[in-house]
């Protein structure tokens, strides 16, 4: 019997539905929150409120694009947290009352394990493409940095993370010293691409073990440019693409140097990238050549599957579902990180 799975994701500043069946894909929709661009971050109170006014309309068009009854959902999926409080509240709340009138139950999900399981969503031509177990998935986000080891759909080991900032984070940080712009990732990504990036260097934590750490080259960054624009007041402005060229290929850098010791270590060489920064085009061309040079299986996913997406969410809630998980009524969602289960 088929399993049909609707799924909700609003921790952050994403509001999204998506319907699977089985593990296809029938519909995802995304609205995303321009308010925040003007104040150079996601402020939380806006989102909160922006969720409120998308969130009918989003589940709506996701239930029509996928061409069913809302009678033929077996279950809504939902995420529980990580992520902003309030807007985690009104994806949750939402869930809660669809789930009490139609009858049907709740799955609550960590968004980071939607993340990591992103990878299993079926669509038309890439029926075949999902890692098999066990896989190393490097989860790269706004918030989080981990090298997580997947033994099943419900099997999860952070065997590495970030002590201070997530890569995302340092993404946005690099853009916002630079005056970029919100969010900075897509945008340096893009300058990066005409860039050399040998032209500056920067310096490389040392960390123990997998372990990440981004805090060190956000400020070599920011004491670099104090610098040198008192030199020049318009270097930054001269040398955009070479400075986004070389912070961006330092990240990746950092990164692999820590995901080719996982492999080494753990002797797995099934890896996958998720989460907004797997969008990163440089990020994506190095983990394939590295993967090809070294002989691993590289799992890159769809540019619509690496930032916040509900499809991940219904995913991973057909796992649970399936695997007869029963979230009760009286959940609460969390903003800080959640165990994986
Ligand atoms: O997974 P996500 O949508 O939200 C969280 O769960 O955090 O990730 C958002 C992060 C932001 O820091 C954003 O700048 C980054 O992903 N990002 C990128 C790119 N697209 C999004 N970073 C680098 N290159 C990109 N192309
Ligand atoms: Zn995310």
């Amino acid at each position: 019997m088929s399993i049909t799975i609707l799924g909700i994701e609003s921790s952050c500043d994403d509001t999204s539905a998506s319907v699977i069946r089985d593990e296809f894909l029938l519909s995802n929709v995304m609205s995303s929150q321009d308010v925040h661009e003007k104040y150079g971050g996601v402020v939380p109170e806006l989102a909160s409120r922006a969720h409120q006014q998308n969130i009918l309309p989003v589940v709506d068009r996701a239930i029509k694009l996928a061409n069913i009854s809302l009678g033929e959902i077996d279950a809504i999926a939902f995420t529980r947290g990580p992520g902003l409080l309030g807007s985690l509240l009104v994806g949750t709340s939402f869930a809660k009352g669809l789930s009490i009138s139609l009858g049907k139950p709740l799955i609550d999900v960590n968004h980071l394990q939607g993340h990591i399981l992103s990878h299993f969503i079926k669509v038309p031509g890439r029926e075949n493409l999902q890692p098999t177990f066990p896989y190393l998935s490097l989860l790269v986000s706004g918030g989080h940095t981990q090298i997580v080891r997947v033994d099943s759909h419900s099997s999860f080991t952070v065997i590495g993370e970030t002590i201070d900032d997530a890569v995302g984070e340092a993404f946005d940080k690099c853009a916002k010293i630079m005056g970029l712009g919100y969010p900075g990732g897509p945008v340096v990504d893009k300058l990066a691409k005409e860039g050399d990036p040998k032209a500056f260097t920067f310096s490389k934590p040392k960390v123990a073990g997998l372990n990440y750490s981004f805090s060190g080259v956000k400020t070599s960054l920011l004491y670099f440019l104090r610098d040198r624009v008192a030199e020049n007041p318009d270097f930054v402005n001269e040398n955009k693409n070479d400075l986004c060229a070389s912070f961006q290929s330092t990240l990746i850098e950092i990164l692999m140097d820590k995901l080719i010791k996982a492999v080494k270590e753990t002797g797995i060489s099934e890896i996958t990238i998720a989460g907004g920064v797997s969008a990163n085009s440089g990020l994506r061309d190095r983990i394939t050549l590295e993967g090809y040079k070294r002989g691993w299986k590289t799992y890159i996913p769809e540019f619509r599957f690496t930032t916040d997406n509900a499809a991940m969410i219904a995913i991973a809630g057909y796992y649970k579902f399936a695997s007869g998980h029963v979230t009760p009524p009286d959940i609460v969602p969390v903003s800080r990180s959640l165990d994986y289960h």
